[in-house]
């Protein structure tokens, strides 16, 4: 299907984008890219998406009915740059008649590497000894010195054994780790990882790895109950979606000693992050940075642009979102 230049679709880009994708945006339309160097309040993107025929999201953008009172009815995508999507309300979207897509597979690689970084940072006191360090106090080597936890013969719990749980494991075995999971599906003999159930996971495991997206049902998932039946010793990381994880609850288990560390990328209320986390020293926090390569970054954006023009050169989406 040829695009009529006498119509141009507007195409919404909610934050700036790399060149090489708003270059293919453009071939199928006028783009307007959002000039404020944040997310766009809820009425800034009403009247954004006011009159778009797509929208290109960041997860911070809540797409809602409320927000899609505001698009008109030529709206035929909102394209998501990130492969989690729990910021769009898609059954709203799917009702105006729109598709959802999202960015899977292109963040697998980045995003698992930035797990096993947390997961060395906190095991081997990695940001506690760098803020040692810059904080000008006297240290010296000896045999009891800022000892931390290896990794070898210690097991990892992965929660969500989809792409990126898969490639953390792949990760931790080349670590000396042996692996489970509290995924029924992920039970092939190729996976690398046990079968367990959740209670168990949380009760065996040295260190427990979310990588579930975040829907009703996972939502403090990992609860103060759940950090109860972790092991006094265990570290739990989390580069999935903050809100599986109960924070203050998860503060509380830290300061406690009802586990031993933590690593987090992600925040109920992102950025804001729980208080009672910044002062404490056995959690690392990293600010949402787990496709955070410039590589990884560009193929999300080329992606969803992508997407973008597929559905309005009249082809399906790439990677589609199913309705639930
Ligand atoms: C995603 O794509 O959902 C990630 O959280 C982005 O880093």
């Amino acid at each position: 299907m040829t695009i009529d230049n006498t119509l141009r679709p507007r195409i919404v880009a909610t934050r700036t984008l790399p060149d090489t994708a708003l270059a293919r945006l453009r071939t199928v339309g006028d783009v307007w890219v959002s000039p404020h160097d944040r997310p766009l309040s809820p009425s800034e993107l009403g009247r954004a998406v006011a009159g778009a025929t797509a929208v290109v999201t960041m997860l911070s953008d809540r797409i809602d009915a409320a927000v899609l009172a505001a698009a008109s009815s030529g709206l035929r995508i909102v394209a998501n740059t990130a492969v989690g999507y729990d910021n769009l309300d898609v059954r709203a979207i799917a009702r105006h008649g729109a598709v959802v897509t999202n960015t899977p597979g292109v963040l697998t690689d980045a995003t698992a590497d930035l797990t096993l970084a947390l997961l060395l940072a906190g095991t081997r006191r990695v940001a506690e000894g760098d803020r040692l360090v810059r904080s000008g106090a006297a240290w010296t080597w000896d045999v009891s010195f800022m000892l931390g936890t290896g990794l070898q013969d210690k097991r990892l719990g992965v929660i969500g054994m989809g792409h990126i749980g898969r490639a953390v494991a792949r990760r931790a075995a080349a670590f000396g780790m042996e692996i489970v999971n509290s995924s029924r599906r992920d039970s092939r003999p190729e996976a690398l990882s046990l079968p367990v159930g959740l209670d168990e996971l949380l009760e065996t495991s040295d260190v427990v790895s979310v990588h579930c997206p975040l829907t009703s049902q996972t939502r403090h998932l990992i609860d103060a109950v759940a950090l109860e039946h972790m092991k006094p010793s265990a570290f739990l990381i989390n580069t999935a979606r903050g809100a599986v994880v109960d924070e203050a609850a998860l503060a509380q288990a830290l300061s406690t000693g009802t586990i031993a560390g933590a690593g987090l990328d992600v925040y109920e209320n992102e950025p804001d992050v729980h208080p009672g986390l910044r002062t404490l020293d056995n959690v690392v926090l990293a600010p949402h940075l787990g496709s955070a390569t410039v590589g990884t970054r560009a193929r999300m954006a080329e992606l969803a642009a992508d997407n973008v023009v597929a559905v309005l050169c009249g082809r399906d989406a790439i990677t589609p979102v199913s309705v639930p």
